[in-house]
Order: structure tokens, then C-alpha cells, then sequence
């Protein structure tokens, strides 16, 4: 299959990387990884060790059969205009935050479809990417129900060796998945440490705080999410990813924007209720992000 992969940070070149075993893979990303993994291949350590050769390049050409979006959500759009210029049947959201499918749809003629990934990656130095926990990719029709392309892209993913769901209650997941990001991403930013830290300790109650608020605002939002459920799988994430720095806490130390209108912001814009910690958590990256200049 014919795969390109938008958006070559840590995570696109950790899964980019994966599929190439397997696909016919180009990363889309910024010099210097392009040249880099154009140069030396894409070096992949850690929890799973190999060296892969995906193509990579700065600008999208087609036509491919697949496309994996895995910019930053603040970053959606511009991705759905660069990916117009591309011929391609199914489009694959791997991305933080809600509404990016949304955005994605508007925009393009491909069946979008919606994804989760738990995999911990980090980007070492252009053309090395460390795995920090290998955890699963879970995809679907973004409104639920069975859909034969998100089959033939799970069949597809799951020949190069990575653990993938084909769910048809996305919307429920798309939620899980915020609640965790919800619980964890803000707080290992701001007490700089990494996901493991919040196995017990201060640091633990604080992220499944915000997690049980998210529940609260997914199902006052006509999603089935109990709060044993989200707090569970935030249990999970932290375990499998213990030693990775949440995507959030690597924005902070690059000194790059973060995605926290898309998850703790996402939680505040939907509620009806109160929902203070992720109010505090978004206030406080919020004005760490307005101090940079970065908002
Ligand atoms: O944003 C992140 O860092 C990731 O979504 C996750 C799963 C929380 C792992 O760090």
C-alpha cells in the first residue's frame, strides 16, 4: 500500500517508520529529518529497535492509497489544504484533541477516518526516533459504526507488525482518548516529569481529577463513557508509556506551542458544569504559552 504519513514529529516518524517494513511509506516533515532520513534511513531505538528506509520529503505528491495525518491539531488545517493536492482514497487522523476528523472531512473528497495511538515516541535528533512505550493504534468511521475502508486500513497496519484495533464505536474513543491526554499531558508539562509519575502521589490524583471531569462532560455530551472506564484506561496509558514525556512536556522543553485548546480547552469549551482542574491546567499552560509569545 502506498502510505504517506503528514506530519514527520516523533509520532508520524515512529509509525511512518513501522508501516515502511511493511508499505510503501513517505514522511512528510521539515529539514533537517527529511534529508537525514533520506540520508541514513530513520534509526528507531528503545522499546523496539530497527533501522527503516521510508521515503520522506517536505511536500506531499501522489497519488497514495493512504494518508496518516499526525500534525498537531492546531496544525489541522493547513494539513487538510497541503493534502487537496493529494490523490488519495482514505485519510487516517492519528492526532491529539477533538475536531480534527471534522476538519479534515470539510476539506477533502477521501473518507476520513478517526484514530487513536497510545505508542510513546520522542524524537532523539533528526533521523532518530526512540519508541518509549509500544502501545496500539485503535481506527474507525469517525461517527462509529463498520466501515470496509477502516477494515482494509487495520488489515493493513497490522501486516507491519503493530498492534491495531479496527473499533466501531470511535466517538466513545475519541473521548477515552482525550480524557487520558486530559489527565496526563498538562500536569507531566508543567511538573516536568515524565508519564510514569503519575502512577501514585499527588501528581495521580490531580490527572484522574481532570480525567473523571472529562467522563463528566463526554457523556453530558450523549457519549457512554463511565468514569472506571477513562480512569482505567489512564491507568493503562501510564503504565505502557512510563518512560515517555508526553507530547506536551516535549512542547514545552522545544519552547513550541501546545496542543492544550485541543484537550483541556476542548473539555472546557464543551461543559456545562464546572470542570475546574482542567480549567486550572489549561490557565496555567495557557499563560506559560502567552509569556513565550506563543499565543
Ligand atoms: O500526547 C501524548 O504524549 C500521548 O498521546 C500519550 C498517549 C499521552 C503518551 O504520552
Amino acid at each position: 500500500m502506498r502510505v504517506v504519513v503528514f506530519g514527520a514529529g516523533s509520532l508520524g516518524s515512529l509509525i511512518g517508520g513501522l508501516l515502511a517494513d511493511e508499505h510503501d511509506v513517505t514522511l512528510i516533515g521539515r529539514e533537517p529529518h527529511v534529508r537525514a532520513v533520506r540520508d541514513h534511513g530513520l534509526e528507531i531505538t528503545g522499546e523496539i529497535e530497527t533501522t527503516s528506509y521510508p521515503g520522506a520529503a517536505t511536500a506531499v505528491s501522489g497519488p497514495a492509497e493512504l494518508a496518516i495525518v499526525t500534525v498537531k491539531s492546531y496544525d489541522t488545517p493547513e494539513a487538510a489544504r497541503a493534502l487537496q493536492a493529494l490523490d488519495t482514497d482514505v485519510v487516517l487522523s492519528l492526532q491529539n484533541g477533538l475536531g480534527n476528523e471534522e476538519a479534515l472531512d470539510e476539506a477533502l473528497a477521501a473518507t476520513v477516518l478517526a484514530g487513536t495511538c497510545t505508542y510513546g515516541a520522542r524524537l532523539i535528533e533528526p533521523g532518530v526516533v526512540r519508541c518509549t512505550g509500544a502501545g496500539e493504534v485503535t481506527l474507525g468511521a469517525r461517527s462509529g459504526g463498520r466501515s470496509e475502508a477502516a477494515e482494509r486500513v487495520g488489515n493493513a497496519v497490522r501486516r507491519a507488525g503493530i498492534d491495531a484495533t479496527v473499533a466501531t464505536d470511535m466517538p466513545r474513543r475519541l473521548w477515552e482518548k482525550l480524557a487520558i491526554n486530559a489527565g496526563i499531558n498538562a500536569v507531566t508539562a508543567l511538573a516536568r516529569v515524565e508519564n510514569g509519575a503519575l502512577g501514585d502521589g499527588p501528581a495521580n490524583d490531580v490527572a484522574t481529577r481532570a480525567v473523571r471531569e472529562t467522563a463528566h462532560v463526554a457523556r453530558a455530551n450523549g457519549i457512554d463513557l463511565p468514569d472506571e472506564r477513562a480512569t482505567a484506561a489512564l491507568d493503562t496509558v501510564v503504565e505502557t508509556t512510563a518512560a515517555n514525556r508526553s507530547s506536551m512536556y516535549q512542547d514545552l522543553e522545544a519552547g513550541r506551542r501546545t496542543e492544550i485548546d485541543a484537550i483541556n480547552g476542548a473539555v472546557l469549551e464543551r461543559a456545562n458544569d464546572p470542570v475546574p482542574v482542567n480549567e486550572t491546567l489549561a490557565a496555567l499552560v495557557r499563560a506559560w504559552e502567552r509569556e513565550r509569545k506563543l499565543r
